[in-house]
């Protein structure tokens, strides 16, 4: 059946506006998973619990058989980790493979060597429960901590904008009509210029990106990323880093950009300042924790962003990366993450994002796509399928992280090594404020700014149509769906 994802995608919309976050649900622990105590409560019933990593469900590496009936073949040269499923057999119901080592094992003391100025990896992580909030919910507000990060936004001008309803379109017509007042990228892909959504003057480069790891299927990714010697930027949430530490260490001391995405992956827009500081700030904590940096960008959680989380994040020193739309609405959202819960065929997946890699080769910049990393099936896709498909073509993409293909040295991705005055704070406003618009003058998200945030921001908004209204509400689906297996 030839399906057409835009359709399929917008009958499931109508259907489930309700709000579900699949962080939620979780499996078994990883190879490389120190952080046993921090998983065990919640394992899945069905799921094998191994502090080996070598067991895993039903099956094993042997059950899955490698991809020969596929449109696109992985690289030649490609040895470890290119073992993945024909794309018919990457589905919800697809067996379990056993989760991978590390690439490396690093020790305390190590240093990355791809940039300099790196501090060193602090010593082990050692997970302590009353260290941290409860994984995957929204921080406590009072805690010390929280009340010390507000401060960071002494002296801005966050604008007074009440919470949205639940992050989707559907739900909140009231917000919806003032999207472009309050830059509200859900319901119209408002950007600010502050915001990264593409790889500027760059056409055909791909600035590749994976959400929501370090997760069990990580280091699959990374096998492979490392092999073909492909760089890409890693949105993680803070719950699974202090799951994961070593899959997070593997990942940036083998060269990935690392940036924050958030403790329990909300609906930003949903919540109070308090708590977007603190999904931000415990984020931030479990990084510099583990390994001693402190990103300087972030994305928030489904794109679901508008001008108060802009100013809050870019008052904690993060500057946002979403993801690319075309001027014409095209969201380049490959719907991998709808795979696991069977929402989304992979086939309907791959349909897409081959239409993402014919809009992109249209584009005069580079573009950002969504991917996910947390699920066996996304890790599938993007090893077997995605980058194999971007790498192949004709003529090939170019792939870099993020930060690079924004010009941003590895050195200004971390508040300890980044010497740069204009990043991630953009201070070259003639008011001292920080201009998001373009023109010319501090504005929503400045210091001090006395011009209202309605009135200046508007200026540099830029209305696409609304595919976005797919970006949310199929999560109910899919957290429905993975929590039955
Ligand atoms: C911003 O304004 C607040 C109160 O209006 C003031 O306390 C603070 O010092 C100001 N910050 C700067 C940087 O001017
Ligand atoms: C762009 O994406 C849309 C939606 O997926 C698709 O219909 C269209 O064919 C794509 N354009 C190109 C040139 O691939
Ligand atoms: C500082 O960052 C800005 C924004 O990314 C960039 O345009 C500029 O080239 C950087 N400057 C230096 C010296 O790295
Ligand atoms: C912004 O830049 C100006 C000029 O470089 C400087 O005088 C001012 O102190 C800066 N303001 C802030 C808040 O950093
Ligand atoms: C619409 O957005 C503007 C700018 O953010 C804000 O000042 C205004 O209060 C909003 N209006 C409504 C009705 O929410």
């Amino acid at each position: 059946m030839k399906l057409q994802p835009f359709t399929v995608l917008l009958a499931i919309t109508a259907a489930n506006a309700t709000k579900i976050n699949p962080l939620h649900i979780k499996r078994q622990a990883t190879a490389s998973s120190s952080v046993s105590t921090a998983t065990s409560a919640t394992v899945a019933a069905s799921s094998v619990s191994s502090s080996s990593g070598t067991s895993a469900t039903s099956s094993s590496t042997t059950g899955i058989s490698t991809g020969t009936t596929t449109a696109v073949g992985a690289p030649a040269s490609a040895t470890w980790g290119t073992s993945y499923p024909p794309l018919s057999q990457i589905s919800s119901g697809m067996p379990s493979e056993v989760t991978q080592a590390v690439t490396t094992t690093y020790t305390a003391g190590a240093s990355p060597t791809y940039y300099s100025g790196a501090d060193p990896l602090p010593t082990p992580f050692v997970f302590n429960a009353a260290d941290w909030p409860a994984q995957d919910k929204l921080p406590d507000t009072s805690s010390s901590e929280v009340q010390e990060w507000m401060e960071e936004l002494d002296g801005w001008d966050i604008p007074d904008l009440s919470p949205t309803v639940d992050g989707t379109c559907v739900s909140d017509p009231a917000n919806v009509a003032n999207a472009s007042a309050r830059g509200w990228w859900t319901c119209g892909g408002y950007t600010r210029d502050t915001d990264i959504t593409v790889c500027p003057g760059k056409p055909m480069t791909w600035g590749t990106s994976f959400d929501d790891g370090p997760a069990f299927y990580t280091t699959k990714l990374l096998h492979f990323l490392n092999e073909q010697n492909i760089k890409a930027t890693f949105f993680d949430v803070g719950s699974r880093c202090i799951e994961n530490p070593n899959v997070l260490i593997d990942e940036y001391m083998s060269g990935h950009e690392i940036a924050v995405h958030t403790w329990s992956h909300p609906h930003l827009t949903t919540l109070t300042t308090e708590q977007i500081v603190a999904e931000l700030g415990w984020t931030r904590k479990a990084i510099k924790t583990i390994l001693g940096v402190t990103p300087t960008t972030m994305r928030p959680p489904y794109g679901d962003i508008d001008d108060r989380v802009r100013a809050i994040s870019l008052a904690m020193g993060m500057v946002p990366i979403i993801w690319t739309r075309t001027p014409s609405g095209v969201s380049f959202d490959t719907f991998d993450w709808e795979i696991p819960g069977g929402v989304v065929t992979s086939e309907a997946s791959f349909s897409q994002f081959e239409g993402i890699l014919g809009n992109a080769s249209t584009l005069e910049d580079g573009f950002i796509v969504l991917e996910h990393d947390l699920y066996e099936q996304t890790v599938d896709m993007a090893i077997g399928y995605t980058l194999p498909a971007a790498l192949n073509h004709n003529p090939p993409f170019t792939l870099e992280p993020i930060g690079q293909c924004n010009g941003i040295p590895y050195t200004n991705m971390y508040v300890e090594s980044n010497l740069n005055t204009s990043f991630p704070i953009a201070n070259g406003t003639s008011d001292g404020g920080i201009d998001t618009d373009g023109d010319g003058t501090g504005d929503a998200k400045s210091k001090n700014s006395t011009s209202s945030a309605s009135t200046s921001s508007n200026g540099g908004s830029t209305q696409h149509t609304s595919l976005s209204i797919f970006a949310m509400p199929l999560l109910a689906t899919l957290a429905a769906l993975v929590v039955a297996l």
